[in-house]
C-alpha cells in the first residue's frame, strides 16, 4: 500500500508534493521520491531534459533533507511514498521510475501481477531494467508505445500500456515532452483528483488534497485523468471523454486519514477484503489444465516438498495464524506440524532438523522473540521461510525465503488484516505442498482453489453485516467475562478472538478448545459470562451444540458464529451470526471477522481508544 500524489498548478511543485507525501506517509514509509518538470532544462542535460527526479530510501524526512540542499523551479510533478512489495527498500527501487530515454517518470501504488512476463517481453526488445520493481515495466511500456515522431501522444501511450497491465494500479505519469500535464489512472487502488483554483492535484487519499481543495473527483476503475493547471479531462480506458460533477468533501483531516472511519482499526478490518485479494490473486494462476497456485517467489521445489515435518513459530496474533497453519498443513499436505510460541522455542532445547520446513510468521518482521527463535533454528541448519508483511525487515533479510502478505501497513496496534493475510499465505503454502506431495486429489485441489478465489468477496459480505455485531456489542460489552470456544480450526480462531477482545476492550476473555470445558473452565461460567461459540466444522456440530447447552444452562449468554443457512444453533443460542459458506477448512478466513468487529465495538462502547490500547506497542522489538 503505497501513497501517490501529483500536482499541476502555479506553486512550486516540490514543496506541495512533499507536503502531500507527509499526509500519505502512513501508507508506506520505506522510501520516497518526487519527479518535477523543471522550468528550465537541467544542468548537465545535453538533451535539454527537464525531468528532475530525486528519491531516497528511508522515511520521507530523508528525502526532504536531501531536497533542502537543492532547489528546483517547476510547477508540475508527481510523488510517491513506498511500502515495498516487489524489490526491497532501496534508492533504486524507490519511485518515480523512469524509462530508458529519461523523459517519462511514473509513480505507482498497487501490484502488477504480470510484470515478470512484461519484463521478459521488454528485455527481449533490449530494454535494460534498473530496479527489481514491478512498476518499472510501466515506464518502459509507455516509452515503447510513445511515438512523438508519428504524432502519437502521451495519453495514447498510457492507454495502450494500461491495456497490458494485469493487477492493481493507481499511477501518475509525467513526461518532459509535455510539461503542462500529468496523467493519472486507476484500477483496484484508490485515486482521487482534487480540483483547485488554478491548480489540480491527485492523491491516494483525500487527506493529501484538503490543504488545497474540498472539490474532488473519485476516479473509478479503469478511468484516466489528464490534469492541467486550469482544468482536468477525464477519460474511460478506451479514451472516451467523461463528464462528472465534483464531490464536495467536508471531512476533517483526522477523519480523512482514516478514510472516513472512526479508527484505523475499523479501517483495517474493512480493508481485509482487498488485502486478501491482493495477497491471493497474483498467486492464483489460470493454466491450460485449470487453476494452480504459483509461489514463484519462494521456489517451492522438491526440497521443500520433501520436508518430513513443518515447524512454525511466531508471537501473539501471528502465533494464532500458526495454529491455523497446524490444522491446514495436516489437512492438505498430511504433514506433521509443530507450532511453538517464539519466546518458548528460543529458551527450550528444541529438536530442530536441517530438513524441517521451518516457518516464521511476523507482521513486522522485527519481533525480538521471533527473530531469536529464527536464529536458533538457523543454527540447527533448518531452512527458514518467513511469512511477513514488511519487505526488507530483519526477518525477511535473514530468512532463506520470504512469502509476503500484501496487507499494506497496519497502523492500529491490534492486528487484523495482517492476520487474515497471514492465513491466506499459509493456506496457499499448505495447498501447494499437498499438491506437490500428491496428498490431495486434482478434484479436491480445484475445489479448494475455487473456494479460495471467492474468499475476498465473501469477506466483503461479512463486513457488510457489521451493524449486527455493533448492536450485539452494545448489549454485551459490559460482561465480566467473555469466553470463546471452538473445535479444531474454530479453536484457533477462538484464540485470536479472545486476544483481540482482551487487548482493546480490557475485558477478561479466554479461549477454550470446546471439549476442554468440562475439564475445568466450566467452573468459571456464570450469569456474568458471554460465551461465543465458533461453529464451522460441520462434522462436529453436535459436539459444539452440547457445549453451548452446557454454558447456557449455567446462565451464560451466547453467540454462535456459523454458516449461512445453518439452523442447528437457532434454538439453543441467544444470537447467531452467519458467514457465507466456504469449505469448512477455510473458515478462519471469514469467521475471525465478526470477532474482530465485536472486539472493536466493545472497546468503543467502553470508551477505549482501540488504535492505542494501554500497555501495548505495535512492534515488540525488545524482550
Ligand atoms: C495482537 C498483536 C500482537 C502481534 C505480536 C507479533 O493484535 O498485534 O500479538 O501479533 O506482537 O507481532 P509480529 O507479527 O509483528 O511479529
Amino acid at each position: 500500500m503505497c501513497g501517490i500524489t501529483g500536482y499541476a498548478g502555479y506553486k512550486e511543485a516540490a514543496p506541495v508534493l512533499l507536503d502531500a507525501l507527509k499526509k500519505l506517509e502512513y501508507r508506506g514509509y520505506d522510501s520516497a521520491g518526487i519527479a518535477v518538470l523543471a522550468a528550465q532544462p537541467l544542468e548537465n542535460s545535453p538533451s535539454g531534459n527537464r525531468l528532475f527526479v530525486r528519491k531516497a530510501k528511508g522515511p520521507l524526512s530523508v528525502l526532504s533533507e536531501r531536497l533542502s540542499h537543492e532547489t528546483v523551479a517547476g510547477t508540475l510533478g508527481i510523488g510517491h511514498t513506498r511500502w515495498a512489495t516487489h524489490g526491497e527498500p532501496s534508492d533504486v527501487n524507490s519511485h518515480p521510475h523512469t524509462d530508458v530515454s529519461g523523459r517519462i517518470a511514473v509513480v505507482h501504488n498497487g501490484i502488477i501481477e504480470n510484470y515478470a512476463r512484461l519484463k521478459e517481453w521488454l528485455q527481449a526488445r533490449d530494454v535494460v531494467f534498473l530496479s527489481d520493481t514491478d512498476t518499472e515495466v510501466i515506464a518502459h511500456l509507455i516509452n515503447y508505445y510513445y511515438k512523438p515522431e508519428s504524432g502519437g501522444g502521451l495519453l495514447g501511450a498510457v492507454l495502450e500500456t494500461l491495456k497490458r497491465l494485469e493487477g492493481s494500479y493507481a499511477l501518475a505519469v509525467v513526461s518532459s515532452d509535455f510539461p503542462d500535464r500529468l496523467i493519472a489512472a486507476r484500477k483496484d487502488s484508490p485515486l482521487i483528483v482534487g480540483l483547485g483554483q488554478g491548480e489540480n492535484l491527485i492523491a491516494s487519499d483525500v487527506t493529501a488534497l484538503l490543504a488545497h481543495t474540498r472539490e474532488v473527483c473519485f476516479l473509478e476503475d479503469r478511468e484516466v485523468a489528464v490534469l492541467y493547471r486550469d482544468h482536468v479531462d477525464l477519460f474511460t480506458g478506451q479514451g472516451e471523454k467523461i463528464i462528472r460533477a465534483p464531490t464536495h468533501v467536508d471531512w476533517d483531516v483526522e477523519a480523512a486519514e482514516k478514510g472516513g472511519y472512526a479508527h484505523f482499526m475499523l479501517k483495517e478490518i474493512h480493508e481485509q477484503a482487498k488485502a486478501l485479494a491482493d495477497t491471493l490473486r497474483p498467486r492464483l494462476k489460470e493454466t491450460t489444465t485449470g487453476r494452480d497456485i504459483s509461489l514463484d517467489e519462494i521456489k517451492l521445489g522438491d526440497n521443500w516438498a520433501a520436508a518430513p515435518r513443518v515447524v512454525i513459530t511466531a508471537c501473539g496474533t501471528a502465533w494464532h495464524a500458526a495454529m491455523v497453519g497446524k490444522y491446514a498443513f495436516e489437512h492438505f499436505a498430511r504433514l506433521p506440524v509443530e507450532v511453538d510460541i517464539a519466546s518458548e522455542y528460543r529458551y527450550r532445547n528444541p529438536v530442530t532438523n536441517p530438513d524441517d520446513l521451518f516457518i516464521v510468521i511476523s507482521q513486522s518482521g522485527e519481533t525480538a522473540d521471533t527473530l531469536a527463535a529464527m536464529r536458533l533454528a538457523k543454527k540447527s541448519g533448518a531452512r527458514i521461510l518467513a511469512v511477513t508483511n514488511v519487505v526488507g525487515s530483519t526477518l525477511a533479510r535473514e530468512a532463506d525465503l520470504s512469502l509476503y502478505t500484501w496487507a499494506g501497513p497496519e497502523i492500529a496496534v491490534a492486528s487484523t488484516k495482517a492476520f487474515t493475510t497471514q492465513l491466506m499465505c499459509i493456506y496457499l503454502l499448505a495447498l501447494k505442498l499437498g499438491k506437490l506431495r500428491s496428498r490431495i486429489t486434482d478434484a479436491d485441489y480445484a475445489r479448494y482453489l475455487k473456494a479460495l478465489a471467492k474468499i475476498p468477496e465473501q469477506a466483503a459480505a461479512v463486513l457488510a453485516k457489521q451493524e449486527l455485531i455493533q448492536k450485539f456489542a452494545a448489549r454485551h460489552f459490559n460482561k465480566g467475562k467473555v469466553f470463546f470456544m471452538g473445535r479444531q480450526f474454530d479453536y484457533a480462531v477462538s484464540l485470536e478472538s479472545a486476544l483481540k477482545l482482551k487487548e482493546i476492550s480490557y475485558t477478561h476473555s479466554e479461549a477454550f478448545a470446546a471439549g476442554e470445558l468440562k475439564h475445568g473452565p466450566i467452573a468459571l461460567v456464570d450469569t456474568n459470562t458471554l460465551v461465543v461459540a465458533i461453529a464451522t466444522q460441520t462434522a462436529l456440530f453436535d459436539k459444539i451444540a452440547s457445549n453451548i447447552r452446557e454454558v447456557t444452562s449455567r446462565g451464560a449468554a451466547s453467540l454462535v458464529i456459523t454458516w449461512e443457512g445453518e439452523s442447528a444453533f437457532a434454538a439453543i443460542a441467544d444470537e447467531v451470526f452467519t458467514i457465507p459458506k466456504t469449505e469448512d477448512c477455510l473458515s478462519p478466513l471469514l469467521s475471525i471477522i465478526p470477532a474482530q468487529l465485536f472486539a472493536y465495538y466493545c472497546a468503543v462502547q467502553r470508551g477505549n481508544d482501540p488504535d492505542k490500547p494501554r500497555n501495548l506497542a505495535k512492534s515488540v522489538t525488545v524482550e
